[in-house]
């Protein structure tokens, strides 16, 4: 049960972007304090509530009865009119994703009702495992705090909560996660009525729990609770905002967050009358129109994010300038094409200043240099053009993040140019730097991150980068043409943790790396020598070395790499055994293809977390690994051009219910193809040919249901980073090679996405063709050559509408080619040589313009063009294939409502753009620095 739920919480931080950065859990680590004299039944109340719940860590072993339950740990007493008493529990577990000290059990155990004076109540980050928040919180009407955030609750909130009439502080942030098509939130309301109640509320966060039924209503929640400081609700797959509220009611609010919610309309008017609001946070809607000049109302603003919306921000008038307290300001991702607006220039107190992916056209502006309390400059992925020279810095003294990546921007600085700047974040991607490595750089000593990708640097690497930057934690040098080699060995870099260098022209060995190391990326290079021998291996997450000439074996560190996501160490010359040890239960990416690795697949290696497996094209030998069978996330498993051997394992379609590509061509598997694949319902691609399998197609390959619906199947994770650099991400490759259209072609990461296609070509299959394949609308590859196919092809063709590669050569097929092939208005590529076919071959546009005779040859009794025989006596008609026909339009019905349904799925994908990166973070806090919540409540602290 735990494993699930580690499973799935798993899932969640895959796509930690938002999640953590609502709050922060302000309360301090309680420390008992020292008066005497808890209360025989208070303290019975303690261990009644210990006694319900499993504490793997001992957290509360200090909870003993002979000890004055005042100094347990987590426990706060205070003296009220001269007895003490429990006034605050916290329990919190701040460890958020380990699951060895969270407590779980009766988490809100009705003992505690008897702590009368309770007032705190701290549970964030132990683990309700997906149940529900019992509907008994609501006897706990003495709470004013209450903290059950991060606690795996899942289904519907109680409205019991409502009776906590006191409470000032509620906190129900949750995780949420990602699926193949869509976001899920675990936990929902059914109505927001009980808000109403809570009239004391100050601070309230509901961070992805899904309120969309009470979209009509939140607002209207909301606004009763005049006393509100601070609301959160982000994630909330909110739908609707009210554009006017007749009288708002929330005059005390200060912090705003109402991002990622689902919200598509022009920005609501009553926003402009919170006139305590000092934090606003829109992001990530879909909000349009015009920024209206009442915008400059909210005087008492610091903190302004309205990025990736649909907002114009060509009009914003100069009101925003009233905003005089204004120190952050984000409005990325909308629309500001008219270029670096004037009035910017006059916001002086701006250090935060966001306007990337915003359309600004124009020059690069001098004027920039007004804004000379700027900390923080992104103006990344604009139109922006010109050239930025030490007359536009000049004046930016405090600067310390610089962005402009993918302008078309000439950067041209004074190598000699002298600067009190201190830049600490510098983003260059796709500007022209080159073809020089910039010198003024090395004398920015206190460089964290810098990208230099893709800038037309064509030089050999200096010695100078790695002895000008102690602070270095990420270098982005991808993407140029950049020759030389890496030190041998960069242990003494200790705060680096990113390198991407690939795509160059680098040689020599791969570095050792430091154990501060997260990303190492030196893909496409060329590389050679072997792996370094000893490397630090705790912290890798990400080792991409793919596309050298690396060889060598894989080195015995492999097995502690604890935190290892993401292995592609493919196209290179490794050989020797998969380290047995291997046990990174943390790796969910493994691609080691296209090497010389041998010897069987180590069972240990396959992590529960396991998404893309690819091993093709080695020697390794040996059956299936049995603990394959647990890695129920597997989407992609690739185990082609090996040597397996053994039967394909029934399990694979049973416990593998995520996969979506199985390939396992050219190996020897043998036995009977198991008919339990169909039940994969996200099975689009499968390659099992060139084995040795006998017997039947099983006929349930009709069922498969991702090629009977046309929507796209997302199989690979677009975009993956760590959390400590966001804005080094790198995009996972992913290709496939894949016979259709007659030819082996690759595919790769999006493309692969859209194919559907089933090749069992290459074995030794008897018995028919099933006719259930018909019911594959939107195959569009079916490769059944070259086994022992016998009977006649079934009239089946008018279901499979979007088939474009038909091959069925080389086998004992029989009888007339079916009408119904002639119906198939995207095949481009027919094969049908080489069986005992007869009779006229059917004709449409579509077949006539496939006129190689080579695609029916070898049937002696074929008639008609393309083929030279011609059809005198003998035109075979298939009245049984004329029926069939008929039955399929009932079945299309079927289908066009899964595309419509599975494109929906799609779209909420696209539009919630700030669910685009996947965070992998176990080591550092989540902390979203934007977001961090100054709101405090008054601390036990000053009562003691
Ligand atoms: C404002 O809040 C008070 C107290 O919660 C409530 O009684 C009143 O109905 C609210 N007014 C509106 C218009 O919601
Ligand atoms: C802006 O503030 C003024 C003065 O407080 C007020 O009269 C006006 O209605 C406000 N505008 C909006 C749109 O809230
Ligand atoms: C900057 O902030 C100061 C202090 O809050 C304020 O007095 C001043 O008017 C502000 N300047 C601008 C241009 O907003
Ligand atoms: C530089 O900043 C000062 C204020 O710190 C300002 O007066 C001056 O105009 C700025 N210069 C440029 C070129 O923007
Ligand atoms: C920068 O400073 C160095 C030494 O401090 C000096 O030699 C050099 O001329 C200066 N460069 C410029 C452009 O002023």
């Amino acid at each position: 049960m735990k494993q699930a739920t580690m499973a799935r919480l798993y899932h969640s931080f895959l796509c930690l972007l938002v999640v953590l950065g609502a709050s922060i859990p302000f309360f301090p680590i309680a420390k008992a304090t020292t008066i005497a004299g808890c209360s025989k039944a208070e303290s019975d109340a303690l261990l009644t509530f210990k006694d319900g719940v499993i504490d793997p860590a001992n957290r509360l072993s200090s909870w003993q009865g002979q000890v004055d339950c005042c100094r347990w740990s987590g426990v706060v007493c205070q003296n009220i009119s001269s007895y003490v008493h429990v006034v605050e529990l916290n329990l919190e577990d701040d460890d958020y994703f380990n699951y060895q000290t969270a407590l779980s059990g009766q988490l809100l155990n009705p003992s505690l009702l008897s702590l009368t004076y309770l007032s705190r109540l701290n549970l964030s980050g132990n683990d309700f495992g997906w149940t529900q928040i019992p509907q008994s919180v609501g006897s706990f009407s003495s709470l004013r705090y209450l903290d059950l955030s991060w606690t795996n609750f899942g289904g519907r909130i109680p409205a019991q909560l409502g009776n906590l009439s006191t409470l000032l502080y509620l906190d129900l942030s949750s995780y949420w996660s990602f699926s193949a098509t869509n976001f899920v939130l675990y936990s929902q309301v059914d109505s927001m009525e009980w808000l109403k109640q809570l009239t004391s509320l100050r601070y309230l966060n509901m961070n992805a729990v899904n309120l969309n039924a009470a979209s009509h209503e939140w607002l209207q929640a909301v606004n009763m609770l005049h006393s509100l400081e601070a609301l959160h609700l982000p994630n909330c797959d909110l739908a609707m905002v009210p554009s006017s509220l007749s009288f708002v009611n929330l005059t005390a609010l200060e912090i705003l967050d109402l991002s990622a919610n689902l919200f598509m309309s022009t920005l609501p008017t009553w926003l402009w009358e919170f006139s305590s609001l000092s934090y606003l946070d829109l992001e990530s809607n879909e909000f349009y129109g015009l920024v209206p000049a009442a915008v400059g109302n909210l005087t008492s603003l610091d903190t302004l994010i309205l990025g990736e919306n649909n907002l114009d921000g060509g009009t914003i008038s100069a009101s925003i300038t009233h905003l005089i307290h204004l120190n952050t300001f984000d409005f990325s991702y909308n629309n500001m094409s008219g270029g670096v607006p004037d009035w910017l220039m006059l916001m002086t107190n701006l250090t935060h200043l966001d306007l990337s992916f915003c359309s600004m056209k124009g020059l690069f502006p001098v004027e920039i240099g007004s804004l000379s309390n700027l900390v923080y400059l992104d103006l990344s992925s604009n139109s922006l053009q010109g050239t930025v020279s030490e007359l536009h810095l000049a004046n930016l003294t405090t600067l310390e993040t610089l962005y402009l990546s993918n302008n078309s921007l000439s950067i041209l600085i004074n190598e000699e140019w002298n600067t009190t700047m201190k830049l600490k974040h510098i983003g260059f991607s796709s500007c022209n730097l080159g073809p020089h490595f910039p010198r003024w750089l090395q004398r920015q000593r206190s460089i964290v991150s810098l990208d230099l990708s893709n800038a037309s640097i064509k030089a050999a690497l200096p010695d100078w980068l790695w002895s000008s930057w102690p602070a270095l934690g990420a270098l982005d040098i991808s993407h140029n043409n950049i020759s030389g080699s890496l030190p041998q060995s960069l242990e003494g870099m200790e705060e680096l943790q990113i390198i991407m260098a690939s795509s160059n022209m680098l040689q020599g060995v791969v570095p050792t790396w430091p154990s501060s190391m997260r990303i190492l990326d030196l893909s496409s290079n060329s590389l050679s020598g072997s792996l370094p021998t000893t490397s630090a291996a705790e912290h890798l997450s990400f080792l991409l070395l793919a596309n050298n000439q690396i060889n060598g074996s894989m080195p015995s560190y492999f097995c502690n790499m604890t935190y290892l996501y993401y292995i592609d160490i493919s196209n290179n010359q490794i050989e020797g055994e998969i380290p047995p040890c291997w046990n990174s239960s943390e790796l969910i990416f493994m691609r080691l293809s296209n090497n010389n690795l041998s010897g069987s697949i180590p069972s240990s290696a396959m992590s529960q977390n396991l998404r893309y497996l690819n091993l093709n094209n080695n020697s390794l030998s040996g059956e299936l690994p049995p603990s394959l069978q647990n890695c129920s996330l597997l989407t992609v498993l690739d185990l082609g051009e090996n040597k397996l051997s053994g039967n394909i394992p029934i399990w694979i379609g049973v416990s593998l219910q995520e996969l979506s590509i199985l390939r396992l061509r050219s190996n020897t598997l043998s036995g009977s193809i198991p008919p339990q694949l169909a039940q994969l319902s996200n099975l689009h691609i499968v390659d099992l040919s060139n084995n040795q399998l006998l017997g039947l197609i099983p006929s349930s390959f009709g069922n498969f249901s991702a090629m009977i619906s046309t929507s796209k199947y997302i199989t690979v994770p677009r975009l993956f980073g760590i959390q400590s650099f966001p804005k080094f991400i790198f995009r996972p490759t992913v290709s496939i090679t894949l016979s259709a259209k007659g030819q082996e072609l690759g595919y790769s990461t999006s493309a692969l996405d859209l194919v559907k296609s089933i090749d069992l070509s290459s074995n030794d299959l008897t018995g028919k063709i099933p006719q259930e394949l018909g019911a594959l609308v939107a195959l569009q590859t079916l490769n059944l050559s070259r086994n022992k196919l016998q009977d006649r092809i079934p009239d089946m063709f008018a279901g499979i509408r979007y088939l474009e590669t038909l091959d069925l050569s080389f086998n004992n097929l029989s009888g007339a080619i079916p009408e119904s092939l002639s119906r198939l208005s995207m095949i481009n590529h027919l094969n049908l040589s080489y069986n005992n076919l007869s009779g006229r071959i059917p004709s449409s546009n579509q077949l006539q313009t496939l006129d190689d005779p080579y695609i029916y040859a070898g049937n002696a009794y074929l008639c008609g063009p393309p083929v030279s025989n011609n059809c005198s006596a003998t035109a075979v008609v298939d009245r049984e294939a004329m029926d069939y026909g008929s039955e399929l339009a009932s079945l299309y019905v079927g289908c066009l409502v899964g595309f419509l349904v599975g494109l929906s799925g799609v779209f909420i994908l696209l539009c919630r753009k700030s669910w685009r990166y996947y965070y992998f973070e176990t080591i550092d806090k989540y902390y979203h620095s934007f977001r961090v919540n100054q709101w405090r409540f008054p601390s036990c602290n000053q009562h003691r």
